[in-house]
């Protein structure tokens, strides 16, 4: 028996009160579904679905105790109690005075870069989610993707492969300099980069050497908690401590961060952008009340205020994150020992498959990663995401060719407090048999598309 009482069996840590149907389709009603989706998974409708691993975003089950926040929510429009109780806690837990609230990550990201990045500047990151990216692009600046080296070999089991390159961040600060670069940020975990977490070692120093040169250093804080446990994991002498603690300290290392409450703050709405800068606060909550709301609500209700506030608590429960990071694992580990060609190692909130191992055969002209993604749908009723040529490369106007990304890769993603062990078995099983058919499997082709973001509405053919 293992240390403590322990078994190897990982369980659940909660009980489940309430259900959701979900259904059983047959796989021509799926081929049928994906043909009309033009082979978009995000153009599926949700009931076609039997496991939505779309993404971790807004789709966790919220706690008896967040529905209790939800029934004591104080809609009031300036001054709630539950704004005091949403902007308390963000203070406790992060340490920022200036907390703004706002609907999601994504409106954090457009009033931070709309205030601090001026036409031509350079945003650094270690790498940008693709909202982020297109939101340092509307503020007319570049967002700059700087992973370490270790990131870019999809088999190492280098244990942060989150990092930001420091020797690249540095040459980029002595190239351009304080009035060339607005902020450099690191993503934690790094959801674009195989959810990989940032070692606390790598925030300072990525810290620090942005202010050695008078640039701000953000985090994008969404998956902060388990990049905190990672840390205890991994980092040495981490392992004694809190994870609250070192939460803390990543947060401690930065001038401010943005948040989507919709991942680890287990909620389906909300976020915030936070700093220590007055100044630069005030002129973020003119643009707030502008677009979002009032600064004591921004873009949620009483009731969300007291369920992210809550749920920024239970996300920091060692217990929690055990059974939700141990719970990716697990997946992962399975899907191997099937020669299911993954990122290593797992991802905090995801498991990512490698497309072009997946399907030697299709170049990645032909969207390996959306051929993948509707191969899994087809199979198994299975949603995820293609993280590659289609969400972050482009179509050359002049040939008419594809630029690649640095990988394809199709992320399914694991919502929180979701799903049960044989809901993952079952997604391991489907794994292993698209594997196996693998040959039969063909690109597609873009029949329609639109930038920016041109993955959540593009339409496909088969080849
Ligand atoms: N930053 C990161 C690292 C994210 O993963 C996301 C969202 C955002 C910012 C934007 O937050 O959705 O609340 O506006 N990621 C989701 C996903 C959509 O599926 O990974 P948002």
């Amino acid at each position: 028996m293992p240390k403590e009482g322990r078994f190897h069996t990982l369980i659940e840590p909660f009980r489940i009160k309430v259900v959701e149907p979900i259904r059983l389709t047959t796989r021509a009603k799926r081929r049928g579904w994906l043909e009309a989706a033009g082979y978009n998974p995000f153009l599926l409708h949700a009931d076609q679905v039997l496991i939505d691993l779309l993404t971790d975003s807004g789709t966790s089950a919220m706690s008896q105790d967040q529905w209790a926040g939800v029934m004591r929510g104080d809609e009031s429009y300036a001054g709630a109690r539950s704004w005091f109780t949403f902007r308390d806690t963000v203070r406790e837990i992060t340490g920022f005075e200036h907390v703004i609230p706002v609907h999601q990550g994504r409106a954090a990201e457009r009033i931070l870069f709309s205030t601090t990045v001026k036409p031509g500047q350079r945003v650094l990151n270690n790498t940008h989610f693709d909202t982020t990216r297109a939101s340092v692009e509307a503020a007319g600046g570049t967002a700059v993707d700087l992973p370490c080296a270790e990131a870019s070999d999809l088999e190492s089991e280098y244990p942060f492969k989150g990092n930001l390159d420091l020797g690249r961040t540095r040459a980029e600060l002595e190239t351009h300099g304080r009035d060339g670069i607005a902020l450099v940020m690191i993503t934690v975990t790094n959801n674009s980069g195989g959810g990989q977490p940032a070692s606390l070692e790598n925030v300072r120093a990525a810290s620090e050497l942005a202010h050695e040169f008078g640039v701000p250093f953000y985090l994008d804080a969404c998956r902060f908690a388990e990049n905190a446990w990672f840390i205890k994991q991994r980092e040495p002498g981490q392992q004694d401590r809190a994870v609250e603690a070192i939460a803390g300290d990543l947060f401690e290392a930065a001038d401010g961060c943005t948040f989507s409450a919709k991942k680890d703050a287990l909620a389906n709405i909300g976020g915030f952008l936070a700093t220590r800068d007055p100044d630069l606060a005030s002129r973020e909550r003119n643009l707030l009340i502008l677009t979002e709301g009032f600064p004591t609500y921004g873009g949620m209700a009483g009731r969300d205020l007291e369920a992210v506030a809550q749920g920024l608590r239970e996300v920091l429960d060692e217990d929690y994150l055990d059974y939700r990071v141990g719970s990716v694992a697990y997946v992962h580990a399975r899907a191997r020992a099937h020669d299911v060609p993954l990122l290593c190692p797992a991802g905090g909130h995801a498991v990512y498959i490698d497309a072009r191992r997946f399907l030697p055969h299709v170049p990645f002209e032909e969207l390996p990663g959306i051929a993948v993604a509707g191969a899994l749908y087809e199979d198994g009723g299975i949603r995820g995401v293609e993280i590659g040529t289609c969400m972050f490369g482009s179509t050359d106007p002049e040939t008419g060719r594809e630029k690649p990304h640095v990988q394809d890769l199709v992320r399914l993603a694991v919502p929180r407090r979701v799903y049960t062990q044989s809901h993952m078995d079952f997604v391991v099983e489907v794994l292993a048999h698209t594997h196996a058919r693998r040959e039969d499997i063909g690109g597609l082709a873009f029949v329609h598309q639109q930038a920016p973001l041109r993955h959540f509405t593009a339409r496909f053919r088969r080849l």
